[in-house]
């Protein structure tokens, strides 16, 4: 089978890692794809959000499937622009129409979808600039800390956790008055919930479901979970604190609703269901985002431990047969730790050479933000550079490995934080 994988980061270089060693795959395609997925075919140039371009590359190379590793094109509706057009209705795109995606492209309609189907989630409220001064009484009768969050995608920097009031109803006017452009058009308030995070995925045909390996991200770039949010600096999969018990609470208040809710709403949902949990001091469950795909860097953690023939099951997947697979997991615990460049997630520089890659052994390393230049050396080309994991039957192990990996990898300002899994 012919197959086209968009995306360009750490999670797509995993797709393409995963995708490669499927008895089905005869050719992989990546649109536009880093010098990692390279490793398992070309790359070309093209934007994921350019459909019209898509439908040319796809009818001239004979692609039999579509895989959507990042959100913005499902968001932007490429499950529907397919099944629309008469010579692509047949072609399968691994992912959530567009009105699933609004599961991640809405937080008012994620909110709201939780609320008409009984998922836990934290109290809220949703304003425009047309309710504004609603929202400042709203705030005012709250508890802080308190969450703001845009409505709309803002690239992972919509949310905002303001410690006084006075900082909510500033930043809230701000955000309706564009801080977000229109991102913030919107604006979700909503009760801040204190506990530990970590995510579960889950893989569906819009009426069955299989859960795969849960994982905690690590966001902030210090040590000790201190300092900005990044779009991650590693992940353990499974978290050392999940439970059997905790998962079967899960599935039954959270994933079975989800589904149900898809079926009864009509929405048409066939790929991942990434749910950001929150485990409360209380030990109560909660879902704190959806996300309509897989995450960066858990797809780095959870693949290399999952042990089915991806397309077999994406073929299930977009047969509805999805019920009939059998889910197999590697035993084995799994660590990634992500290298950055220096002063990531501000100003960073780009095109240092990154030496010391072919010499680590024992590690899986994808590519996130690495190019070649002219003369053929692997560069760095962004704020995450590679993703490296390890795999032991004990993650303190996993954690050490991935780190001596790390230590090994060089480049101009190379950066990592050497506590993933600290908290576990
Ligand atoms: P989101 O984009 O909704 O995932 O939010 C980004 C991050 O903000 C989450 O991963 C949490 O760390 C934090 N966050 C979001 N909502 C809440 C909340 N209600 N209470 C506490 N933290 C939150
Ligand atoms: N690691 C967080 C995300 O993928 O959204």
């Amino acid at each position: 089978m012919n197959i086209l994988l968009l995306g360009s980061g750490g999670r797509e270089h995993a797709f393409a890692w995963k995708i490669a060693q499927s008895r089905l795959c005869t050719q992989l395609f990546t649109i536009p794809g880093n010098p990692g997925t390279a490793q398992f075919g070309r790359n070309y140039a093209i934007p994921v959000t350019d459909f019209q371009a898509i439908k040319t590359f796809v009818l001239n190379n004979s692609i039999e499937m579509v895989i959507v590793g990042p959100e913005v094109p499902l968001v932007e509706g490429i499950f529907d622009f397919f099944i629309a057009d008469e010579q692509l209705k047949t072609i399968p795109v691994v992912g959530p129409s567009r009105m699933g995606a609004q599961l991640e492209g809405s937080k008012a309609f994620s909110k709201a979808f939780m609320m008409r189907n009984g998922i836990p989630t934290a109290a809220y409220r949703e304003f425009t600039a047309s309710n504004m001064a609603e929202g400042i009484e709203y705030i005012e009768s709250q508890q802080i800390p308190i969450v703001l969050k845009a409505d709309g995608l803002a690239a992972g920097k919509g949310v905002l956790i303001c410690a006084s009031k006075e900082e909510a109803k500033s930043s809230f006017k701000e955000m309706l008055e564009g801080m977000f452009g229109d991102a913030s058009a919107k604006v979700v308030v909503e009760e801040f919930m204190d506990g530990i995070e970590f995510s579960v995925f889950v893989l569906t045909d819009g009426k069955s479901y299989k859960i795969l390996p849960s994982a905690k991200d690590y966001k902030r770039i210090g040590e000790l979970d201190t300092g900005l949010n990044t779009g991650g600096m590693g992940a353990v999969s499974p978290p050392a604190f999940v439970t059997d018990k905790m998962m079967e609470d899960v599935e039954a208040t959270i994933i079975q609703p989800t589904i149900t809710g898809f079926q009864k709403e009509q929405i048409v949902y066939k790929g991942f269901v990434y749910i950001g949990l929150m485990l409360l001091k209380t030990g109560a469950l909660k879902v704190v985002e959806y996300n309509c795909r897989m995450g960066d860097p858990e797809t780095e953690a959870v693949f290399p431990r999952w042990k089915n023939d991806i397309i077999e099951v994406f073929q299930k997947t977009m047969n509805d047969e999805l019920s009939s697979v059998n889910i197999e997991i590697e035993d084995k615990a799994a660590v990634t730790v992500i290298l950055a460049s220096g002063g990531y997630p501000g100003a960073f520089e780009i095109g240092k050479v990154i030496k010391g890659i072919e010499e680590v052994n024992d590690v899986i390393i994808f590519h996130a933000g690495t190019t070649v230049d002219e003369s053929g050396n692997l560069i760095t080309s962004g704020g995450r550079i590679l993703a490296i994991t390890a795999l032991d039957e004990d993650w303190r192990r996993a954690v050490e490995i991935a780190n001596a990996a790390a230590e090994e990898i060089n480049y101009e300002g190379k950066y990592y934080r050497k506590d993933i899994g600290f908290d576990l």
